[in-house]
């Protein structure tokens, strides 16, 4: 089992390559949708996502997997044939978000905890049967005056830990993503103690609940000033700091780690990866797992309309290779202007 683990997660982080997040919940692609006055029907998520995956060089060249959501694992194209195999047909592998979402944490006023534990064990033996080989659970930890507290910190890593777990059992790849929002008024040091704290209590409660780290895949924020803080770190120093961060918290053993882009501009999210590659050295391997800033402008251009789709799997895949380069350190930005 332990091998079959470490063979998909070592996949997931194939050179030049990352993963498309493309796991968005019914309220938040609805979201995505109405900044592009698109209606966010079954349909329309299903053309949508259709397009992304057929673009199938940018699939197969820089896309090693997919996280999808439930919907969308069950869901076929218009022709019948099921999105998940389109998937698999480009060589990326199909992932499923299984959390429930962060809600309320009880006696923390401003802060999360991630749901989805029960029935857990049940969901990823189906959704091993449909075609998911790895997965994502997603923890949110909010910046702001006297917050985070211990206790949200500890309760999302007990979760973690827990889902992960259940994962593995399930012979499916646990992606750990504790997110450290980068929005607020935060200076990059308090983003660095708070991302370091995270991943340490997380690293500690894989350890306690027997995870093999080996069969894991890490899913970060990167360590950056919160956006409304009125000095702004350059590209060098979210680099240097980011790497240092997770040099001092993460396990050599973890095969791959793969940010999230949390909102930060395509452009800043693809120069940040590659600085990182292209300036250190690193027991893993360092990619991307975005969702905004792998979309953002192909959402744009195809608008909802069947005549854009073209226009829209050029933008997507264009920033695959940026991305796909960034994970080798091989990104300048004249290949932005080139394009
Ligand atoms: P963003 O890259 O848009 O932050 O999304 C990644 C993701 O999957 C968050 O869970």
């Amino acid at each position: 089992m332990t091998s079959q683990l470490q063979d998909i997660a070592n996949a997931m982080v194939a050179d030049g390559k990352g993963i498309l997040a493309a796991d968005e919940s019914t309220g938040t692609i609805k979201k995505r949708f109405d900044s592009i006055g698109a209606e966010s029907t079954e349909d329309n998520r299903r053309d949508y996502r259709e397009m992304l995956f057929r673009a199938s060089e940018a699939m197969r060249d820089h896309i090693s997997g997919v996280i999808l959501f439930d919907e969308t694992l069950r869901q076929s194209a218009k022709d019948g044939t099921r999105l998940a195999q389109i998937i698999s047909e480009t060589g990326a592998i199909p992932g499923i978000k299984v959390d429930k979402g962060a809600k309320d944490l009880a006696g923390a006023p401003g802060e999360k905890v991630t749901e989805g534990l029960d029935g857990l064990r049940e969901r990823f033996a189906e959704y091993h049967d449909l075609g998911a080989r790895f997965a994502k659970w997603r923890a949110v930890i909010t910046i702001a005056d006297g917050i985070p507290s211990r206790y949200c910190i500890d309760a999302n890593a007990h979760a973690l830990a827990r889902y992960a777990a259940l994962a593995q059992e399930a012979n499916i790849v646990p992606i750990v993503e504790p997110e450290v929002l980068m929005d607020g008024a935060h200076t990059i040091d308090r983003m660095d103690e708070v991302t370091e704290a995270s991943l340490h209590a997380l690293y500690d409660a894989l350890y306690e609940q027997r995870v093999v780290l080996e069969g894991t895949i890490l899913k970060p924020n990167m360590v950056l000033s919160g956006t409304e803080c009125t000095s702004q770190a350059g590209v060098e120093e979210v680099a240097e700091r980011t790497v240092k961060c997770l040099k001092r918290a993460v396990p050599a053993a973890v095969p791959g780690i793969c940010f999230l882009s949390g909102g930060q501009s395509d452009g800043d999210a693809t120069a940040h990866l590659s600085a990182m590659n292209a300036g250190y050295d690193m027991p893993w391997k360092l990619s991307f797992s975005y969702g905004r800033a792998l979309q953002a402008a192909a959402l744009k251009a195809w608008g909802g309309r069947s005549e854009n789709v073209a226009a829209a799997q050029r933008a997507f895949s264009h920033r695959a290779k940026m991305n796909g380069l960034a994970a080798m350190g091989q990104w300048r930005n004249e290949l932005e202007q080139a394009a």
